[in-house]
């Protein structure tokens, strides 16, 4: 009901505020505060994000108390705490470094806490339940404060993580969301495509973000308009890593000028695990670009990509358009 999703942002809404308030103004938060300057992520940053720390004490309880928001039932439900009944209420983050998730009108609906001890045992990110406030399908990080940047470039950048967002923003990329994690979702994309219409994959350059970005690629072409494309990061480094080694500007500049085509990314994505020297990986490699040639919509862009293929393996150009052709009438 109204009232109670109303209850629970109200929740959410101190317990950022409180979270802050540790990271930024007490002892307890020291060492996570600590790590975030070590990231380089400066106090204003800190503070227009809200981020926060959870430390490994109980310290919500009583907190709501005394702001008189400590209805039990509540707080059970909040995914606050541990929700088996009857018990105590156990603090659901410890020791973590907390993200905020808000809606697209900036309420937070949830929370992303980061071990600051890595713990073998532990996940690296815990978030909040989901409930009926928060469906993980459904929400971008940072969708909030970039909408208005995308709306005005008809341009997002997508990334997997939280640190990535923030490490775009440090480099002035103002318009960038992450789909927390490489399961992008149709939901996600509807949202983006009411915003803007470029779309550009920014995920992670080690193997599993590659063959994510080619996951996500396949999952919106067929499914929407957008203008879409890709940024392949070099040495597997993800943005904050990038940002963290080169510096923001050259991040962005990096960005700016290695935004690649669909096609573009299938011709270097194929590349990867083969021979290129040998006739059958050149063969293989070219079934695979001609393959998704002949998905492509727009004519020039597949003609491109013909002359390219050409050129680089010597064929002629007849050849393949005939092949492509046929390809073109079994997907057809
Ligand atoms: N993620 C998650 N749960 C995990 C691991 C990852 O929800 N156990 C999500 C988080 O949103 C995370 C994103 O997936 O930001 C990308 O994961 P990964 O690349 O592994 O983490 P980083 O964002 O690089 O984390 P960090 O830089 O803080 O180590
Ligand atoms: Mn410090
Ligand atoms: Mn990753
Ligand atoms: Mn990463
Ligand atoms: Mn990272």
């Amino acid at each position: 009901t109204q009232s109670e999703t109303g209850k629970l942002k109200r929740l959410y809404a101190q317990a950022g505020q409180l979270y802050h308030h540790i990271l930024v103004n007490t002892k307890l938060g020291q060492p996570a505060l600590d790590h975030l300057h070590e990231r380089g992520l400066s106090d204003e940053l800190i503070a227009e994000f809200q981020l926060g720390y959870a430390p490994q004490a109980e310290i919500l309880q009583a907190f709501f108390h005394e702001k008189k928001l400590d209805d039990y039932q509540t707080l059970r439900k909040s995914g606050l705490f541990s929700e088996r009944e009857g018990e105590d209420l156990a603090e659901r983050f410890n020791d973590r470094i907390m993200f905020p998730i808000r809606d697209q009108t900036g309420s937070i609906i949830a929370f992303s806490g980061r071990l600051l001890t890595p713990d073998k045992k532990l996940p690296k990110y815990l978030n909040s339940p989901e409930g009926i406030l928060f469906n993980k399908r459904k929400v971008l990080f940072n969708f909030d404060k970039a909408k208005k940047t995308i709306r005005h470039e008809s341009k997002v950048y997508l990334f997997e993580g939280f640190m990535d967002v923030l490490a775009a923003w440090r480099a002035g990329i103002k318009n960038g969301v992450a789909s927390m994690g490489t399961s992008l979702t149709s939901e996600q994309i509807y949202l983006l495509e009411q915003t803007a219409s470029k779309l550009y994959i920014c995920y992670d350059g080690d193997l599993p973000g590659r063959k994510a970005t080619k996951r996500a690629l396949e999952l919106i072409a067929p499914l929407s308009k957008f203008d879409l494309g890709a940024i392949l990061l070099p040495e597997k480094l993800d943005p904050d890593e990038y940002v963290r080694k080169y510096g923001p500007e050259n991040f962005k500049d990096f960005v700016t000028s290695h935004e690649r085509t669909e096609l573009e990314f299938y011709l270097e994505y194929f590349r990867v695990g083969r021979n290129l020297e040998t006739e059958s990986d050149q063969l293989a490699y070219i079934t695979d670009v001609l393959e998704k040639v002949a998905q492509v919509k727009d004519p020039l862009a597949r003609d491109l990509t013909l002359n390219r293929l050409a050129k680089e393996f010597e064929l002629d150009k007849n050849n393949l358009t005939s092949q492509l052709q046929a390809l073109m009438q079994q997907v057809q």
